[in-house]
C-alpha cells in the first residue's frame, strides 16, 4: 500500500472542511504532515479557525494548523460567503477550537517541512486559492524537487465558471499563483469543475451520511445540507458537488477517477477571462503537458469510500 505523506492547503469552506476529515479518517494510506491556511471562501482568520475546529471534531488537537496568505499576490481578496455561509462552514456549530493555531506562518512551514524531507517525498494538497503555494515556491524554489506531486482542486472546462463565467473559484481569487504552480514543473493532477460535479451530495447520500450516526458524521450532513441549498437552486441538481474531496480520494483510490495528460494554461490578464483554465484537451496547441486534467468520477464508489470512511469515527 502506497502511503502519502501530504501537506493539505485549505480554505474550509465546508467542501474543505469534508476532505479534512476524509484525510484524517485514513491513516494508513495517509500522513498528514500540516494543514495550511489561506484566505478563500472566507477570511483567513475563519479559514484558519475552521480547520482546527475540523481537528477538534476527528479527534486530532494534535495536528500543525498553520495560517498562511490572507489575501492573493495580486488581487483584492474576493470571498465567498454567499456559498459558504457567513462562518464558512455554515452547518455545523462554531465554537472555540482546541486544536491551536500553529505560531509559524504557513508559507514557512510548507518551505522548512519540505526542506527537511527526500526528495521527491511529499504530495501538496492545495483546495483553495493557491497563495501559500506559490509564495513558498517563490521564496524557496530549492523545495521544488522534494514535492512528489500536487493534487489540487480548481479550474474548469467543459462545465464553465462558478464564480465568473469562465473561471472556477480557486483560480479567479489569485490567477497569478496559480499560474506559478501550473508552471512549477512538478507532477499535477487537476480536479475541476468537470470532475466534481459529477459527485454530487444528494439527499439520498446525506442520509446514509446520517444514519452512521456518529458525531463526524451528523457534522458533515449538517454542513452539507447547508452547502448544497446554493448549488442545489443554481444548478438544479440535487446537492453540491464534493469539490475539495476529490484530491483525497484520488489519493485513497485513484480508480475512481480518469483523467488526460494535458496542457492547463491559467489567464492572469483578460478582466473578462481572468482566472479562466485553458484545458488543452485535444492537444491543438504545441504547448508542453503540465498536469493530469481529471475528467470522470464514478460517484458511486467515490459516496461508497467517502462512508465507509466516516463510519470510521464512530468506532474510535
Ligand atoms: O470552486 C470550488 C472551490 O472553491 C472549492 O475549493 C471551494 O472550497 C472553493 O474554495
Ligand atoms: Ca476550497
Amino acid at each position: 500500500m502506497t502511503r502519502h505523506s501530504l501537506i493539505i492547503d485549505c480554505d474550509p469552506g465546508q467542501d474543505d472542511a469534508i476532505a479534512l476529515l476524509l484525510a484524517l479518517s485514513s491513516p494508513d494510506e495517509l500522513e498528514v504532515l500540516g494543514i495550511t491556511t489561506v484566505a478563500g471562501n472566507v477570511p483567513l482568520d475563519l479559514t484558519q479557525r475552521n480547520a482546527r475546529l475540523m481537528c477538534d471534531l476527528a479527534g486530532r488537537e494534535d495536528m500543525k494548523v498553520h495560517a498562511g496568505c490572507d489575501r492573493p499576490l495580486v488581487r483584492d481578496l474576493i470571498t465567498a460567503e454567499n456559498v459558504h455561509g457567513s462562518t464558512g462552514i455554515d452547518g455545523v456549530e462554531i465554537g472555540t477550537p482546541r486544536t491551536p493555531l500553529q505560531p509559524q506562518h504557513a508559507v514557512d512551514f510548507i518551505v522548512d517541512t519540505l526542506r527537511g524531507a527526500a526528495n521527491e517525498s511529499i504530495t501538496l494538497v492545495p483546495v483553495g486559492p493557491l497563495t501559500n503555494i506559490a509564495t513558498a515556491m517563490n521564496q524557496a524554489p530549492d523545495i521544488l524537487p522534494k514535492i512528489r506531486q500536487i493534487v489540487m482542486m480548481g479550474g474548469a472546462m467543459r462545465e464553465g465558471g462558478n464564480h465568473s463565467p469562465s473561471a472556477e473559484f480557486n483560480m479567479l481569487v489569485d490567477p497569478h499563483a496559480a499560474k506559478i504552480m501550473f508552471d512549477c514543473g512538478r507532477p499535477i493532477v487537476t480536479m475541476g469543475l468537470d470532475v466534481s460535479h459529477q459527485v454530487l451530495a444528494s439527499r439520498a447520500r446525506v442520509e446514509r451520511i446520517r444514519a452512521l450516526g456518529n458525531p463526524v458524521a451528523d457534522a458533515a450532513c449538517g454542513m452539507l445540507n447547508f452547502f448544497s441549498r446554493h448549488d442545489s437552486k443554481k444548478y438544479g441538481a440535487d446537492g453540491a458537488p464534493l469539490h475539495d474531496p476529490c484530491t483525497i480520494a484520488w489519493l485513497l483510490r485513484p480508480e475512481i477517477f480518469q483523467g488526460k495528460h494535458c496542457n492547463i494554461e491559467v489567464e492572469t490578464d483578460s478582466p473578462l477571462t481572468l482566472g479562466h483554465t485553458a484545458v488543452d484537451f485535444w492537444g491543438v496547441t504545441d504547448r508542453a503537458e503540465n498536469a493530469v486534467w481529471m475528467f470522470k468520477a464514478d460517484a458511486d464508489a467515490f459516496y461508497e469510500l467517502l462512508i465507509e470512511r466516516l463510519a470510521r469515527y464512530g468506532s474510535a
